[in-house]
């Protein structure tokens, strides 16, 4: 068999794009709770105050949290045997430091994760994915305030201890270098919750392309955000020495567009600033070597990097597999007048061999079997798990509701033939968890129409829909894939 025994077939979702219910039970507002919707030529806005006339797409999203037996179920009709998902911080600490935990929040996601073990799903949880709640960004300044920290080890404290013999599998916080992509300000929110003062206090919406952005403190943030992350991983190996925790990060993979020699040096220092170094600190607990020269470049002075408490503590923490999600690989040049396209929270180059999604998102599988191969050999031994890999895409609803998302299958299928071929070499892969099974809102553009599920759900960017559910052809396609431990692929 190419993919070991046990491998674990499944999907991905994150809260704040899927639950909705965004004020139920005692939640606080979040991040994406003051995020407006855009589309691939319009970026989405961010209004600070919530606007009783703008459309929020993350309130109701697709109404998960009224919907969750009902989606489980679907899940287990495909076969899985793993669901990620995350918990809304903001469901379980309303303003990020309160005295106690909100009793309804955390008996929501009992009653989730009893669900997914009913179908004999594992639940794999992300702790922090973009969810960082709205008061500790206004009352905090997100991560850059080192208090953060402690309330987030309480946050973590709190869910270990209540779902220690729920939930094994956890990843600290999603795509934890998304800060490190280089697009302004949108990082800095989604990742640390970090924004500019001026923008908090604005009364209209802002292109979330425009929020400002300070690289030494979003630097000084992520590595506040690596000693939390390193305190809870300690935290939960002492909670239950059973856990698996790991980190996640966004893996754009570049080549040079050309073989000059100083292209092939600056892909070289693309993938290290954008991949390695977020990877390299929470694997191996401490910083590349190239690590200071590198933040100097971008004007960042990396005292921190000297500190040796936190040096200790990230020693400490280091993480028991690493994930990531994969879903396009980028073109990097010196060479003037290179064209560009669209892509995971950045932009790229275009790669002349490449086809890219409507939303200019380049569709390469060798890529991931490359990624997978380079990564086995950086962390030797460390189990790998691709957590999120999917194809963004519009459909169309037939007259009698089918759904023939053909390209939705094809580039799953090139995605997991490479994921064979790496497993066959002997990568440690021991996971597969497609992005948005069901669709959802895009983080990106916070669009409905760019879905990406196996599971159609009637909700539109106009806020009509009935939230119904329905199957797709890959719904049935992907059912053989997890049944047959990725032999069918046909
Ligand atoms: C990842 C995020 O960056 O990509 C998800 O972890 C996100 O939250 C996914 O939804 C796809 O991006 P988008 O912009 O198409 O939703």
């Amino acid at each position: 068999m190419s993919f070991p025994k046990g491998f674990l077939w499944g999907g991905a979702v994150a809260a704040n794009q899927c639950e909705g219910a965004y004020l139920e039970d005692g939640k606080g507002l979040s991040v994406p709770d003051m995020l407006l919707g855009g589309d691939v030529n319009t970026p989405r806005t961010f209004l600070p105050v919530t606007d009783p006339n703008a459309f929020y797409p993350s309130h109701e999203a697709i109404d998960f949290y009224h919907h969750y037996k009902e989606d489980i179920a679907l899940f287990a009709e495909m076969g899985w045997n793993v669901f990620r998902l995350s918990i809304n911080w903001g469901r379980i600490y309303p303003n990020g430091d309160d005295a106690e935990p909100n009793e309804a929040g955390l008996a929501f996601y009992d009653s989730v994760f009893d669900e997914c073990r009913k179908h004999n799903i594992e639940p794999l949880v992300t702790i922090c994915h973009y969810e960082i709640p709205w008061a500790i960004v206004t009352n905090y300044g997100g991560f850059a305030n080192r208090k953060v920290i402690d309330l987030f080890v309480k946050y973590c404290e709190t869910i270990f201890r209540r779902y220690k013999n729920k939930v094994k599998y956890w990843l600290t916080f999603n795509e934890i270098n998304i800060c490190c992509m280089g697009e302004g300000g949108i990082g800095d929110l989604y990742g640390l919750g970090v924004m500019d003062e001026e923008d908090i206090k604005a009364t209209h919406p802002i292109k979330l392309s425009d929020l400002k952005n300070n690289k030494q403190r979003t630097f000084e943030a992520l590595h506040n955000e690596f000693v939390a992350s390193a305190k809870v991983v300690k935290l939960g190996h002492e909670i239950n020495p059973d856990f698996m925790i790991g980190n996640m990060i966004a893996h754009v993979t570049a080549y040079p567009l050309t073989p000059d020699p100083k292209d092939v040096l600056a892909c070289d220092h693309e993938e290290n600033l954008k991949n390695n170094l977020c990877c390299d600190v929470q694997v191996r607990g401490c910083y590349p070597i190239w690590a200071k020269k590198y933040l100097k470049e971008l004007g960042v002075d990396p005292y921190f990097i000297d500190n040796e408490e936190d040096a200790k503590i990230l020693k400490e923490g280091t993480v028991d597999f690493h994930t990531f999600s994969y879903y396009m690989s980028n073109c990097i040049t010196t060479h003037e007048g290179a064209e560009t396209t669209g892509g995971n929270m950045t932009h790229g180059g275009k790669n002349p061999y490449l086809k890219a999604s409507d939303w200019g998102w380049q569709i390469d599988p060798d890529g991931l079997e490359h990624t997978l191969e380079t990564l086995a050999d950086r962390y030797p031994g460390l189990p790998l798990m691709v957590v999120e890999n999917g194809f963004g895409a519009f459909d169309k609803v037939e007259e009698d509701g089918s759904i023939h998302d053909t390209y939705r299958i094809d580039y799953f299928k090139g995605h997991i033939q490479s994921m064979k071929k790496a497993c066959e070499a002997g990568v440690p892969l021991i996971g597969y968890t497609t992005w948005g099974p069901i669709d959802l809102v895009s983080a990106g553009t916070g669009q409905y129409a760019k879905r990406y599920g196996f599971i159609y759900v009637d909700r539109h960017d106009d806020g009509t829909g009935d939230f119904s559910r329905s199957r797709k052809d890959s719904f049935y396609w992907y059912k053989k894939v997890c049944e047959s431990n990725g032999e069918i692929l046909d």
